[in-house]
């Protein structure tokens, strides 16, 4: 089982953040989610003059990894704030992003975010209890 440093995995997300492409709500968000294999998939948001096509950092993330074939998870470290300014020890991810983890993680996995001072790290089960899954299908 591999283990996960929290900071190094927030570091990482920092790191995807300076990719992000948000010019309508200047918040920059990366992410970096981490497989069973140890291997690290980055993500940043990516917004639209349309609004609504915008996908935040979490699931650009997952989309990458999944689209390669990955689909063993253990957590996912998230970095978040406004341009230029450090990233805020607040930043939990949306529902969305929520319940896209649903899909492909156990309850079990874990979601981390914060900055160097202060970090917030949660299971999926504990963001998302009573969560709507293949099983209820
Ligand atoms: N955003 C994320 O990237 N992840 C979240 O979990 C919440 C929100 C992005 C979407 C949008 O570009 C900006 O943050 C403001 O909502």
């Amino acid at each position: 089982m591999i283990s996960v440093n929290s900071k190094a995995l927030l570091a990482l997300a920092e790191e995807a953040r300076l990719a992000s492409y948000s010019p309508y709500s200047g918040i920059t968000v990366g992410a970096a989610l981490l497989t069973a294999t140890g291997k690290v998939y980055r993500g940043a948001n990516i917004e639209n003059a349309s609004y609504t096509p915008t996908v935040c950092a979490e699931r650009v993330a997952f989309f990458k990894a999944i689209t390669d074939g990955e689909r063993d998870f253990i957590a996912i470290a998230i970095a978040g704030g406004e341009n230029g300014k450090p990233s805020k020890e607040d930043f939990p991810p949306c529902g969305v992003c929520r319940q896209v983890m649903t899909e492909f993680c156990k309850a079990d996995f874990r979601v981390i975010w914060g900055n160097g001072d202060k970090i917030t790290d949660k299971t999926l089960g504990e963001l998302l209890p009573f969560s709507f899954d293949k099983n209820n299908l």
